[in-house]
């Protein structure tokens, strides 16, 4: 585990154009990154997001689900040393009622197998860097299941199960693996959800804390520091209290 700083570092970031991915850009270029790499799967929309800074913001066409773009964006950001996993889907799924099965295999395709592809692809470039690290968006859903999108969930605890094991992998790689487990934060994924919400910026804020304080498991919110609190305490508990929120038909 080491201490992580964003000031002067190269950071990649998937999931760009909008949510909790455009506010780790813009946190992260105000607190003095050198170079942002912003990746979207339509770079079009990272217009706005560049203009602010486009000698620090630098647009990368990438859907995490492709292979090839994975490749070329590795070529084009190879003075990456942070590399944060940011896109997500969630298709609110449950498992006998409202399931989909279009909505699981893609969940896991974007929030399991992208995380682990682009992991895999970046390990060279960032191999030898200072400040190397990967930082994997999960939810806090990952460690205990939203029947809601327990398609969703399932899908993040097997990124959070990937996490750890990429931690064991490159423990003595000096590359430092961050878990991040946000509560409902206030984006388009988490639209029809009504809870209250912490905002994006609060969140990438308190994302680059934990960089900083070399804190490997990083929770972004109230209802997340709750959460993990809680489950320590216990677990049955909370599963039994997410159960109210299970679909029924
Ligand atoms: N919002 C919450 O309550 C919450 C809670 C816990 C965890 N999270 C996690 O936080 C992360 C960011 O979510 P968000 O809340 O910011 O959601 P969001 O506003 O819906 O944004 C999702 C981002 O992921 C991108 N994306 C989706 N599929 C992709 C693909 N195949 N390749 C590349 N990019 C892709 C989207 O790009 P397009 O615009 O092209 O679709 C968009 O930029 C996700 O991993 C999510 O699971 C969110």
């Amino acid at each position: 585990m080491s201490q992580v700083n964003i000031k002067d570092s190269v950071i990649f970031i998937t999931g760009a154009n909008r949510g909790i991915g455009r506010a780790l850009v813009e946190v992260a270029v105000e607190g003095g990154a050198a170079k942002v790499y912003a990746a979207a799967r339509d770079t079009s929309k990272l217009t706005g997001l560049v203009s602010r800074d486009p000698a620090r913001i630098i647009p990368v066409e990438l859907d995490v689900t492709d292979g090839e773009q994975i490749r070329r964006a590795v070529k084009q950001a190879a003075d990456t040393q942070i590399l944060i996993n940011n896109a997500g889907v969630a298709g609110y799924s449950g498992i006998i009622f409202q399931f989909s099965e279009e909505a699981a295999r893609r969940e896991l395709e974007v929030n399991y197998f992208g995380p682990l592809h682009l992991a895999r692809a970046f390990f060279p470039v960032l191999s030898g860097k200072p400040q190397a690290a990967v930082a994997n968006v999960i939810s806090v859903g990952g460690l205990s299941t939203f029947p809601m999108a327990a398609t969703y969930s399932a899908s993040k605890a097997a990124a959070h199960s990937l996490t750890q094991g990429l931690r064991a992998e490159l423990h003595s790689r000096g590359i430092t693996v961050f878990g991040i487990y946000p509560g409902p934060i206030d984006t388009d994924m988490a639209d029809g959800v009504d809870m209250e919400k912490e905002s994006p910026r609060n969140v990438a804020v308190r994302v680059y804390q934990g960089f900083a304080e070399g804190r490997e498991d990083i929770t972004t919110d109230k209802f997340a520091d709750e959460f993990v609190v809680n489950l320590r305490n216990d677990a049955k508990a909370v599963e039994r209290d997410n159960a109210q929120f299970a679909h029924q038909s």
